[in-house]
């Protein structure tokens, strides 16, 4: 079977604490309930951090920088329909409090605490490298 690539950016916001942003998926979307870094598809002809820095803006209203966009690691996972390719950025320093546009809820999360968040099966294995980070 040939699957589609979809290229989602995503990113690890960190505060001065040392903890981790999630955002739960609201309902109506695929994977409801479930806990990711935020971030969304990177469009045609966008980069990852070109998509990141509009995917926070608007969804949880902060402003950041490409230099202050960090590449991690990344996720590579296969669903029933497309292989999702999901490159983790880490963000530092940010400008705002992020809040919730679009339905989700928000919440700060210490890196040890991540594994009591569902996630969906491609975010999961991104955990241990936050955890070493961190
Ligand atoms: O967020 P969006 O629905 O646009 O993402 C498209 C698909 O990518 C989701 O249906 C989900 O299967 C996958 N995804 C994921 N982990 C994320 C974001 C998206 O597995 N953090």
């Amino acid at each position: 079977m040939t699957r589609r690539i979809l290229l989602v950016a995503a990113c690890a916001l960190v505060d001065a604490d040392g903890r981790v942003l999630l955002a739960q998926r609201p309902q109506g979307k695929t994977l409801a309930g479930l806990w990711e870094f935020p971030g969304g598809k990177v469009e045609p002809g966008e980069t990852p951090e070109e998509t990141l820095i509009r995917e926070l803006r608007e969804e949880i209203g902060i402003e950041t920088k490409i230099a202050c966009l960090a590449p991690l690691t990344f996720a590579s996972h296969t669903y029933d329909d497309f292989h999702l390719l999901m490159p983790l950025y880490v963000c530092r320093r940010f400008e705002g409090t992020p809040h919730p546009r679009e339905g989700q809820v928000l919440k700060w999360v210490r890196p040890r605490q991540m594994r009591d968040y569902p996630m969906p099966p491609a975010d999961e294995p991104l955990i241990p490298f936050l955890i070493d980070l961190l």
